[in-house]
């Protein structure tokens, strides 16, 4: 599967968001955030990897005002395309946030578990803010409340791929937001 000749594109179903549906959507997102930071000068984005990477970098680029950028390395998943649950920092921020006007960004909330883990883990370190921006939202899928400041799009209860979001760690180069073959999935567990 991870042969260097794979046709990833071949193992797509359908695009559910194409690149110019995610650029125009981003522009926006990031219209509304330098007006509500409008005041602060503090800005810092703090990206969870590794699937808000792409995310960030384009968010990132669509803000036209001065802001800083961090880090944080979070594990809530196997191989599969169902939570473990259990949240795992596995990278840390270089910082301290304390009196930060920090920004979340992450590529997709599903259940709800691992921002929620996030969410309170950053409060307990003070910042002057803490707000939550997510590329995806499925609503269907919610299991704990969390409070979720920017929404790019809600998406159905599909487990999707691209644009930084995997499927058993690859897929997360392709440029749009696509659903896979049902048959991807069976391949993998057979050889599992
Ligand atoms: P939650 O803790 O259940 O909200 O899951 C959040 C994390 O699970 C995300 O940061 C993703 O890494 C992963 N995830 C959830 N749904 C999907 C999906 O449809 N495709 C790929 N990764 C997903
Ligand atoms: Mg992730």
């Amino acid at each position: 599967m991870k042969k260097a000749n794979h046709d990833l594109e071949a193992d797509v179903d359908y695009i559910l968001i194409d690149e110019k549906r995610l650029q125009s959507r981003i522009r926006q997102l990031a219209q509304q955030i330098e007006a509500d930071y409008a005041d602060v000068d503090d800005l810092l984005l703090i990206c969870v990897l590794k699937g808000g990477f792409v995310f960030l970098s384009d968010l990132s680029r669509a803000i036209k005002r001065p802001h800083e950028l961090d880090f944080m390395g979070v594990s809530s998943y196997g191989s599969g395309t169902e939570s473990s649950g259990a949240v795992q920092i596995i990278m840390d921020l270089k910082q301290p946030i304390t009196g930060r006007h920090v920004l979340i960004v992450e590529d997709i909330i599903d259940s709800g578990r691992t921002l929620n883990y996030m969410r309170s883990n950053l409060l307990a370190r003070s910042p002057a803010s803490l707000r939550i921006c997510t590329l995806l939202n499925k609503p269907a899928r919610r299991e704990v409340d969390v409070p979720v400041d920017y929404i790019g799009f809600d998406i159905p209860d599909e487990f999707v791929v691209g644009y930084g979001l995997d499927f058993a760690e690859i897929y997360r180069n392709l440029p749009y937001i696509a659903v896979l073959k049902p048959a991807v999935f069976a391949h993998l567990f057979e050889q599992d």
